[in-house]
């Protein structure tokens, strides 16, 4: 079983926002979100006809993340709304099951008002104190220039950088690879 306890903190614009673990009612609102994150273009692995999660399917992860050990998925709430999401999924293997990557979507107007790091922090947090976690990775497109500037101020360290990794409106683009010792 891998849940935190919710946790409430101000924002910068005085708001008071809601980080928990994920339940299976938010799925509807986790698809929606991620659907228009993916119309923005620049920063998922998928293009909008791509995307195959549904309310259905993301509520089976939000459980299977829930009973598993090493997995961790947080949503950000502000009233009713779920405003972001962060999802880390470690691998599968007794030689891997340590480390894992994390995805953090926010909805655009929710953007630069500290919930990204108080939802990276909460992961972190999660993984010091998980029996499991000794690791958390990412990869980032090298073109996310402010996802990275916010991952180095959190302590994560370079761990690499994969060459032509994706093709996104006929230019290359390289993945960069970090990384966060919790222990
Ligand atoms: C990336 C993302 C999760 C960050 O969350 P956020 O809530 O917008 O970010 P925050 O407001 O918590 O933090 C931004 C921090 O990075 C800093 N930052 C942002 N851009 C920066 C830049 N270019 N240079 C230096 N610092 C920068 C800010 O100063 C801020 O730090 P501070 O709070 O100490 O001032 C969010 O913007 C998002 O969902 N983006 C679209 C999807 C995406 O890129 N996902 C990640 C894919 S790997």
């Amino acid at each position: 079983m891998s849940t935190i306890s919710p946790e409430e903190y101000i924002l910068k614009n005085r708001k008071k926002v809601t980080i928990r673990s994920a339940l299976v009612k938010d799925a509807a609102q986790v698809v929606k979100l991620m659907k228009g994150v993916i119309k923005e273009g620049p920063f998922t692995l998928y293009e909008s006809d791509e995307y195959r999660s549904t309310a259905k399917s993301e509520a089976k992860k939000i459980k299977r993340f829930k009973e598993a050990h090493g997995k961790i998925y947080l949503v950000a709430e502000i009233k009713d709304e779920i405003t972001g999401f962060i999802s880390f999924d470690n691998w599968d293997t007794r030689r891997t099951t340590h480390t894992g990557l994390f995805s953090i979507f926010l909805k655009k107007k929710f953007r630069s008002l500290g919930i990204g790091k108080l939802l990276i922090k909460s992961m972190l947090n999660w993984g010091k104190n998980n029996p499991v976690n000794k690791k958390i990775s990412l990869a980032v497109f090298s073109t996310n220039k402010s996802a990275i500037a916010l991952y180095k101020k959190l302590g994560f360290k370079r761990e690499g950088c994969c060459p032509r990794d994706m093709i996104i409106n006929g230019k290359y683009v390289d993945s960069i690879l970090m990384y966060k010792y919790t222990k």
